[in-house]
């Protein structure tokens, strides 16, 4: 009898969701398994946009960014979504689902399993590096990379200029891409939701570069970091804009407009946004993500489900979806120490 294996992306695109696709579909023709790809996330399983994915039309995605099946943030936890995905499910003879995802599509997929029964497989992308479980995931590196390389170009006008450099990075709740970026392209301060920072201890430490001959600084903003709250300098409605719960961001324009009031200090900002999740993986992040696509298919052939396939260490290993749903992974306290030690 033949086997027939789903496949979804949903969540933010991400570089290396390609090379998971090729991945999981050619491990899959090598032990006679279908895999049919699934369109826009939980979306397509809804609608039946559905179609089978065959080694010629996956061949050569490994470099490409983006996903060929396409994502969205849809939520299928609701009677009438629940309802078509089970006639869809049936009507496609589906074995089990592979599901590429972040925090909210694993979350969903994890009750998908445990409440719904269906036969599912986590494997977990994004750039924000911010799923428990895995020591990392893929998409990070690659937006590491692109981050960095725009505070080295920062650095050229801030240091001509004698400016301060204002760069916003992404990453959710989790400091992860401000901070390694921060380290790699020299930022002079890194402000992350994980620390609430003072204005007034920012300025200090920019006035002091200043004072010691450096009157320039680049200071990495993540889209989620916040002001202690017995410094708050937002209204509530600046807050409501910037910590939106769908979509941050904003932040850095504040940030920035307060140091150059505070200091007198010429400051400018720039925000990286989608450019950090576009484009084509490292080659790091195509390895991972290979590695995962393939063991996520041997789960699948054991009939290993509702877990994750995971990096831990330099294994791929798997972890129950239970213990990965509805978290977050803070950035790891000693990086983050590394970092401070560059500051001012
Ligand atoms: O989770 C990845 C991510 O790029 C975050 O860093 C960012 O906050 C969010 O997605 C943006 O999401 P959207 O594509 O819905 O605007």
């Amino acid at each position: 009898m033949e086997n027939y294996l789903g496949l979804l992306t949903g969540g933010g695109d991400c570089p290396g969701l390609n090379a998971v696709i090729r991945a999981v579909v050619r491990r899959a023709v090598a032990n006679d398994i279908r895999v049919l790809g699934i369109h826009s996330g939980w979306q397509g399983l809804i609608d039946g946009d559905i179609e089978p994915l065959t080694r010629h039309s996956v061949a050569g995605l490994q470099y490409k960014g983006g996903t060929i099946l396409g994502t969205s943030r849809c939520n299928p936890l609701n009677d009438a979504a629940l309802q078509k995905i089970r006639a869809n499910w049936e009507k496609y003879g589906l074995d089990g689902l592979i599901v590429v995802g972040g925090n909210g599509t694993l979350s969903c997929s994890m009750r998908m399993w445990r409440d719904h029964g269906y036969p599912i497989i986590g494997v977990p992308k994004t750039i924000d590096n911010d799923i428990v479980g895995t020591d990392t995931s893929f998409g990070f590196d690659t937006a590491v990379s692109v981050a960095t390389e725009a505070v080295d170009r920062l650095h050229t006008t801030a240091e001509a200029h004698h400016r301060v450099m204002v760069v916003e990075v992404m990453g959710r709740h989790s400091g992860w891409i401000a901070t390694c970026a921060g380290i790699a392209g020299g930022a002079d301060l890194i402000l992350v939701p994980e620390k609430p920072f003072r204005l007034s201890e920012v300025c200090g430490l920019l006035l002091k570069r200043k004072e010691m001959g450096r009157p320039f600084s680049i200071v990495v903003v993540a889209e989620d970091a916040r002001a202690h709250p017995d410094e708050e300098f937002l209204t509530e409605e600046q807050r409501q804009r910037i910590y939106r719960a769908e979509s941050l961001g904003g932040i850095g324009q504040h940030v920035a407009r307060q140091i150059e009031e505070r200091t007198g200090l010429s400051t400018r900002v720039t925000v990286l946004g989608y450019i950090q999740r576009g484009g084509s993986p490292s080659a790091y992040d195509r390895v991972l993500a290979t590695r995962l696509g393939v063991h996520a298919v041997e789960m699948a052939m054991r009939r290993e489900y509702g877990l994750m396939a995971a990096l831990r260490g330099t294994a791929i290993t798997s972890v129950s979806l239970e213990e990965v749903a509805d978290k977050h992974r803070p950035v790891d306290e000693d990086i983050f120490r590394t970092a401070e030690v560059f500051f001012g």
